[in-house]
């Protein structure tokens, strides 16, 4: 079976007056579904680059990459705009809630484009997604009224709104104490099992054993992947 995300030989490249920067260099890499993938790397090592170009927000200097069958470097602006829509969900590690809108409301937003104008329908999916991450009963809280385990739960929450095939979560536990990253880190075990690629982005090595696959970066090169076919419960993490 074909992987759901291929990159072969891709490049990054800015810059930067005199300064070349190769953020990926030479980067071939393969993703798939039912799998949560741990990409480990110093800082400056192209995580976060790795998962712009996957998620659509950026394209590369030169290589492929191949999603669900199609050459995401090829899509122009628009073609990318509905890639992203309808395939990816961002988690980032500042949770990136709409402070003036509440938990249900930061959802309702993402809808628009799915649900049309039914008001009704985009709160009742709304709501129907925080309970999946456990905050059903929070849903007229602002992000200030929540914890950032919780704004991290309707960051969550939120990316699962068109039900996407790739969740990319970049640090997504950076901000959060160890009993409140473990809650996040089950919630994206899970949602890897639902058919979806999870790829998570992080300097925590620790976090590498609950992985399925575990790839190592380092100057924008991939430095090993390996499998893990004995990934321990979230609940034995220690870090
Ligand atoms: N827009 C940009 N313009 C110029 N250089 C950039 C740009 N974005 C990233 N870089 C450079 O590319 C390299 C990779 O950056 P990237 O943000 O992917 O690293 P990272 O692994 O996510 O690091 P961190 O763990 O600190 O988040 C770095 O050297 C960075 O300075
Ligand atoms: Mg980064």
């Amino acid at each position: 079976m074909n992987p759901i995300i291929k990159l072969e030989n891709v490049y990054k490249t800015y810059r930067m007056g005199e300064v070349t920067v190769h953020a990926l260099n030479d980067l071939s890499l393969d993703l798939d579904a039912n799998e949560l993938t741990v990409i480990l790397g110093a800082s400056g090592s192209g995580k976060t680059t790795l998962l712009n170009l996957i998620g659509g927000i950026d394209s590369p200097s030169k290589g492929t990459i191949v999603v669900d069958g199609k050459n995401i470097g090829k899509m122009n602006q628009r073609e990318l705009t509905d890639y992203r829509r309808n395939n990816i969900g961002f988690i980032f590690q500042f949770y990136n809630l709409i402070p003036n809108l509440n938990a249900r409301e930061n959802l309702e937003f993402v809808f628009e484009y799915v649900l049309e104008n039914n008001k009704g329908s985009k709160n009742a999916r709304a709501q129907e997604l925080l309970e999946k991450v456990g905050l059903g009963e929070r849903g007229s809280h602002f992000p200030h009224q929540l914890s950032g385990g919780e704004q991290q739960r309707v960051a969550i929450a939120r990316a699962l709104a068109k039900d996407p095939r790739i969740i990319l979560a970049d640090e997504p536990t950076g901000e959060l104490d160890y009993r409140t990253g473990l809650k996040i880190l089950d919630i994206l075990l899970s949602l890897s099992k639902e058919n979806r690629a999870v790829i998570i982005v992080t300097h925590n090595r620790e976090l590498a054993r609950i992985a399925t696959k575990v790839v190592r970066l380092r100057d924008g090169k991939v430095l090993d992947v390996k499998k893990n076919d004995t990934p321990i419960p979230v609940s034995e993490l220690e870090w």
